[in-house]
């Protein structure tokens, strides 16, 4: 049994599977299918993808482990697990802050993580609805069309453009999204997140290895591997030079598998006794990296076998336009692209409320509040949480999504207004870029770095023998070294560099927005 008292009355994942599943669906988000494509091509290729393995294999996984430990073994929330497990240590109960940095975190992020899903939703709709129109008008032989058949090449670029300047259906997507969300979480772990994982990972996995043949065979499989893998040695020396693509590469780590958020903690309580640690999060962090490298085979050789838009990539970026203009005109010029469209949009769906419905899950286990009530009332609590909590994260990404609206079509208030204009490093972003900003680049390493130290010196190594269970002390002597020295100094100086250092630079290069040209006319006398 762990240290808390009303073990018995902890839901638990049915098993080993379930768990994994769990896992691995809130891993595999945007993260992988948007983020990760676009910083591996931009940041030195290959280069770039061997540094992002080594960071997974010795920062990740690592810390990956002891998120998962810390929560089973101290039960209830992230926050009270935390606490639990410093008491028990005769150490300050100050240690739970990093439950509550976590859950901040994690919090924050579903209320724009939603948002962006809703984007993704209204893109399966609007796949969806193209292609029944046609087949509607020209018979089921028209299921083997391009994508947007009905549609001209500006018609289909102007797509994203067009919802963005629609706030009624940004919020309304954003409103499904989030209600989908708050019901699955509102039923539980087991009824709810793992019942829900098991459907939605196994069709994602199936769409992903769809997409990715047809991408291989019918796109130009050479370029779009030496795009992702081949190393750039000029981008890296570059980003070497300034720090940030360790910067990249860490964040992207800790993004990518969900860490530094009170997430894993969370989902490690849930886990029972006999589940073996190691191998688990193992098998997590494998699994989630393939999905990110898969995902990019299933871009980039489609995107590559049509010059033009290979040009649209340089030209328009490799983030969301990549997912919303660029690949769907790629659809556009292919046999059955409406369906792979379809397909793509879909995908990209379920990976994102598998993990929009792990982000929610921190902040509903906290509300859960104390583990020893009778089940009823635990479930009345988890039902009356999630919908609260869901529908303040709503509220606040009312602001983000208003926040997307162009200036020049409608003043919404929030895509000018400026929440922290006035301290110079964050003149110029909307409360979105504030957000993205706080959480990624400071909140999820800030909890990342403390995660690491308390599990490697706080929590007695006893005590984290005990639950790791690895087959020998040389593994176990490893993991400590790691977690003790490798992840709070690699986390720790991308922490200074990501939060403070580079910034200042970007504030610097930016010479538009008049913040910097003050800051600039400041410092010219120096130099
Ligand atoms: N890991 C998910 C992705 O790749 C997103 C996510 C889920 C997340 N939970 C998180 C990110 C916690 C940071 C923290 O898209």
């Amino acid at each position: 049994m762990g240290i808390s008292s009303g073990a018995a009355n902890q839901e638990h994942w049915s098993g080993r599977a379930a768990f994994i599943l769990a896992a691995v669906g809130s891993a595999v988000g945007l993260g992988n299918l948007v983020r990760f494509p676009y910083v591996a091509g931009d940041t030195g290729g290959g280069a770039f993808v061997v540094l992002y393995l080594l960071c997974i294999l010795f920062i990740g996984i690592p810390v990956l482990m002891a998120e998962l430990y810390i929560g089973r073994r101290g039960g209830g929330s992230s926050v009270a697990a935390i606490r639990r497990l410093a008491t028990a240590e005769g150490k300050s109960s100050t240690w739970a802050l990093i439950g509550w940095i976590g859950m901040v975190a994690s919090f924050l992020i579903v209320t724009f993580y939603s948002v962006l899903a809703g984007w993704v939703l209204h893109f399966v709709l609007v796949s969806i609805g193209d292609l029944a129109a046609n087949v509607g008008e020209n018979g089921p032989g028209a299921l083997a069309a391009p994508a947007f058949a009905n549609m001209e090449e500006g018609e289909i670029s102007a797509q994203l453009g067009g919802l963005v300047s629609n706030p009624t259906r940004m919020l309304v997507m954003h409103a499904i999204f989030m209600a989908v969300t708050v019901f699955i979480v509102s039923r539980g772990v087991k009824g709810g997140i793992e019942a829900a994982a098991k459907v939605l990972m196994p069709i994602f996995f199936f769409l992903l290895i769809m997409l990715t043949l047809s991408s291989l065979v019918n796109g130009d499989a050479a370029a779009g591997f030496s795009f992702l893998f081949k190393p750039d040695f000029s981008a890296l020396a570059a980003n070497l030079i300034d720090g940030s693509i360790l910067l990249q590469a860490i964040g992207q780590a800790f993004f990518s598998l969900s860490l530094g958020s009170a997430m894993m903690v969370t989902y490690g309580i849930y886990m029972s006794r006999e589940e073996d640690i190691p191998t688990s999060a193992k098998v997590v962090g494998m699994a989630d990296t393939s999905v990110a490298l898969v995902a990019g085979l299933a871009i980039f050789p489609i995107v590559f076998s049509f010059p033009a838009l290979a040009a649209n990539l340089d030209e328009k970026g490799a983030g969301f336009a990549l997912l919303f203009d660029t690949l769907p005109l790629a659809f556009h010029q292919l046999p059955f692209g409406g369906l792979f469209a379809i397909a793509f949009f879909i995908m990209t769906l379920f990976a994102a409320l598998t993990s929009s419905i792990a982000l929610l899950e921190v902040a509903v286990a906290f509300t859960d509040g104390d583990i020893d009530v009778a089940p009823d009332q635990r479930r009345r609590r988890r039902l009356i949480g999630a919908i609260s909590l869901g529908g303040l994260a709503f509220l606040i990404g009312v602001g983000h999504a208003l926040s997307q609206v162009p200036v020049s079509v409608q003043d919404t208030f929030f895509n000018s207004w400026q929440p922290l204009g006035a301290i110079p490093l964050f003149a110029g972003k909307t409360l979105l870029d504030v957000v993205d900003f706080l959480t990624a680049n400071v909140l999820l390493l800030l909890g990342g770095f403390l995660t690491a130290i308390f599990a490697g010196w706080i929590v007695s190594t006893s005590a984290a023998k005990e639950e790791l269970r690895f087959g020998n002390e040389a593994a176990f002597g490893r993991w400590l070294f790691l977690v003790r020295w490798v992840a709070p100094a690699f986390v720790g100086a991308v922490l200074i560099y990501g939060a403070i250092i580079s910034p200042v630079l970007a504030q610097r290069a930016e010479r538009g927005s008049e913040a910097a040209q003050v800051i600039e006319e400041m410092s010219q006398p120096a130099e």
